[in-house]
């Protein structure tokens, strides 16, 4: 990792492998969009070594397994606290020499500590344009404000709730008609083809954090 100032270039750009994880709760379909991705080739240089869901009949589980990925269903009832539960996690991310984690409908928030020690190398996707409509139910959110465009964002996990450095958004048109399921799913569309682009540029090393501001060019702002 290469360190310049405040500026911190997130991924050697080489032939290496990107060891990455995806921790998960429920359907999978941005893991499936992940999987996919790399299976033909859009992102290479990567693999999914294990996915972690901390429900056990998570249909995400389903989707590694038919694909040959360890797929490890971690108790939290089996771990005292919330720092053991993670502690836990930490060995197992270690014993896959994970380089990259992405949280793919994952709906436990990550401790401090954790997520001090894997800055940014934590990826979420949110259904909505952040930094509106954080937290559960975006889309919702979203429809019950009245805004005209909603969207989804990829962005690097910090200490806050959905509050880390943006990576990449895409805007999706909220229609007069349109229910929950009608927005999320034309929002689950746009996630599908944004997170998959984000692990791209992540893994090739085209992603520098200036501060809060994700560089995705190989460019530095200027500084004023
Ligand atoms: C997605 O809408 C994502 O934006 C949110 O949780 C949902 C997960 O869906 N964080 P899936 O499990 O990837 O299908």
């Amino acid at each position: 990792m290469l360190q310049n100032c405040n500026i911190v270039k997130l991924h050697k750009k080489s032939a290496m492998t990107c060891n990455i994880a995806v921790l998960v709760s429920g359907r999978g379909s941005n893991l499936q969009s992940i999987i996919d991705n790399i299976e033909s080739g859009y992102i290479r240089n990567a693999s999914i070594n294990v996915v972690v869901s901390d429900v056990h009949d998570a249909y995400a589980l389903e989707r590694a397994r038919d694909r040959a990925i360890d797929a490890i269903f971690i108790n939290p009832s089996e771990h005292g606290s919330k720092k053991d539960y993670e502690k836990y996690l930490i060995g197992i991310l270690e014993e896959y020499s994970i380089d990259l984690i992405l949280l793919a409908g994952y709906m436990r928030l990550l401790g401090n500590s954790f997520i001090r020690r894997y800055k940014n190398r934590i990826m979420n996707i949110h259904p909505s344009l952040l930094p509106s409509f954080k937290g559960l139910d975006a889309q919702k959110q979203a429809l019950e404000y009245g805004v005209k465009v909603s969207g989804c964002t990829v962005h690097f996990v910090d200490e806050g709730m959905d509050s880390g450095p943006i990576i990449l958004q895409q805007s999706v048109r909220v229609l007069e008609n349109d229910t929950v399921e009608s927005l999320s799913e034309r929002i689950l569309e746009q996630e599908h083809v944004i997170y998959p682009e984000a692990v791209k540029l992540f893994v090739e090393g085209k992603l520098k954090v200036q501060g809060r501001i994700v560089l995705t060019r190989n460019y530095e702002r200027p500084v004023k």
